[in-house]
This record gives structure tokens, sequence and C-alpha cells, in this order.
């Protein structure tokens, strides 16, 4: 039996982890969710971490997912020199992403590690977003997303931390980015969004022709979920960033 621990299972992509998961009977799946009045006192995930150890007993865990991050609105579609109309929003979102996407996944790494020790497959999945690439910014001049990106990237160094130092013990962490997944996000972009957002969608066009749109979310799950058996530390991606295909092509 595999057993999986997942964050962010209310909606989209986490959600679609557990469902497709538990289909098979051989593995078992805790989800967690985020209760807001907790997350606010910081206890939840120590909380989490006790009582999925009740749970899974001397088990231990196989695959660590961390899926739940803040996607914030405020930086999506516009480039950040337009942000600097707001600067107390710019630092609100900016705090907020850190201490969700950052330092959220510092304390869950560290209160679950035990248990991933003590399981057989030992995989530890940060879901990133190609956003963090620097080369594809770079390429493309992708102007929009900068705060949520500056998150992601700091959250794949912090991937690649923990490798240094738990990959001699067999711990595979690594950075996946799920290519762009349709769960709601771009339902309510109001009239001012739209040129940015069109703006974005134009350079992924460019970037890679065959794309036809967002990728439906059951689609994206299985492509990452075969993804990450392949990827492995004797493979070579112990603190790796990559993409659903398991490389730097990020659509
Ligand atoms: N969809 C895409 O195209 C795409 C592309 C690149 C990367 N990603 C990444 O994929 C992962 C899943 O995102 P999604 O697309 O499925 O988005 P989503 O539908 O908005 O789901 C995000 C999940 O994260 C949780 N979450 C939000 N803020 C949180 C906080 N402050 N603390 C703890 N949990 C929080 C949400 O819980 P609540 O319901 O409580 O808010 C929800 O379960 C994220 O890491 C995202 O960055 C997605």
């Amino acid at each position: 039996m595999s057993v999986y621990v997942i964050t962010g299972v209310s909606k989209g992509i986490g959600f679609e982890l557990v469902r497709q998961i538990s289909e098979d009977t051989n593995t078992l799946v805790i989800g967690l969710v985020r209760d807001k009045a907790a997350t606010e006192k910081k206890a939840s995930l120590k909380q989490a971490a006790a009582d999925t150890a009740q749970i899974i007993g001397d088990r231990g865990v196989d695959y660590l997912v961390a899926n739940g991050a803040f996607p914030s609105h405020f930086d999506a579609y516009d480039p950040i020199g337009n942000l600097a109309t707001k600067p107390q929003e710019l630092e609100a979102v900016c705090s907020k992403l850190f201490q969700t996407n950052v330092v959220g996944n510092i304390h869950l790494f560290n209160l679950f590690l035990p248990s991933v020790m003590q399981g057989k497959v030992k995989k530890v999945i940060a879901i990133s977003s190609g956003h963090a690439d620097l080369d594809l910014i770079n390429a493309l001049e992708v102007e929009n997303s900068a705060l949520y990106a500056a998150s992601k990237a700091a959250m794949n160094t912090i991937v690649a931390k923990f490798s240094a130092q738990y990959k001699r013990d067999g711990v595979l962490f690594v950075a996946v980015s799920p290519g762009v997944v349709e769960v709601g996000h771009y339902e309510n972009v109001l009239p001012e969004q739209i040129e940015g957002l069109q703006r974005f969608m134009g350079k992924i066009a460019a970037y890679a022709p065959h794309f036809k749109g967002l990728t439906p979310v059951a689609e994206a799950v299985r492509t990452l979920r075969e993804t990450w058996e392949r990827l492995s530390i004797e493979g070579g991606f112990a603190g790796a960033f990559v993409s659903h295909f398991g490389n730097k092509q990020w659509l």
C-alpha cells in the first residue's frame, strides 16, 4: 500500500489528485485542507502531522505533495511596474505569498519528514509553476504574475535546500509544474484584466504553437502523476525544478 499526504485538496488540482489516487484501493490518501482560523494561529499543520501519524502508524508517508498555494490575482494580469500604484496591496500580497507558498511548505516538509523517512517511496513533490523559470520569463518577456512567480522561485530554492540535506537519506525532493490547467481561475476576470490575459495567452501561443488551451484538470493530474513516478534521485532529479513533462518544456 502507498500512503499519500496532499495539501490544498479543497478544489482544483489537489481535489483531482485525491479523486484519482483514491480510485486505487491499494492506496491511503490523506488530504489536508486549510482551516482558516487555525492557519492564523499557525497550529494547524502541526496538528495535521500528529493526526496523520496516528492514522498511518509505522507505515510512513510514501508521497508528500505540497500542492496548496495562494494563487494571487493582484499581479496576475499586469506588468510589475503597473503594481506601483498600489504599494500597500503589493506588500500585503507579497507577505501572503511568501508565508503561504514558501514558509508554509518549509513547515510542511519539516513536520512530515519523519513520516516520509519511514515510507518506502520517499518522494516529496512540490507543485511549482513554469512562471518561476528565468529562461522562460526572459525568452518570452512574461511580464505578468511577478509576485506569484517569485514565491514559486523561492519555493523551488527551498526544495533544493531540503534535497541537499536529505538526498543522502534517499528522499527525493522535487518541484514540478503542472502546466496551465483549467481550475476556474479565469472565470471572474474583470474587463480591465482581459488585455493582460490575452497578452499572456499570446506569448504562450508563440512558445507552444501546439497548445490548444487550458488542460482539463483530470488530464493534467494524470500527466503529473506519470511524470513524478519517473523522477528519481538516481535519474538526476534530486532538488530539480521540472515541467509536467519532466523537463524544461513548460507547455
Ligand atoms: N492551475 C494552473 O494552471 C496552475 C499552474 C501552475 C501552478 N499551479 C499550482 O498548482 C497548485 C494547485 O493550484 P490550483 O490550480 O489547483 O488552484 P486552486 O484551485 O485555487 O487550489 C489552490 C488550493 O490551495 C489552497 N490554498 C489557498 N490559499 C491557501 C493558504 N493560504 N494556505 C493553505 N492553503 C491554501 C486552496 O484552499 P482554499 O479552498 O481553502 O482556498 C486550494 O485547495 C498550486 O500550487 C498552484 O500554484 C497551478
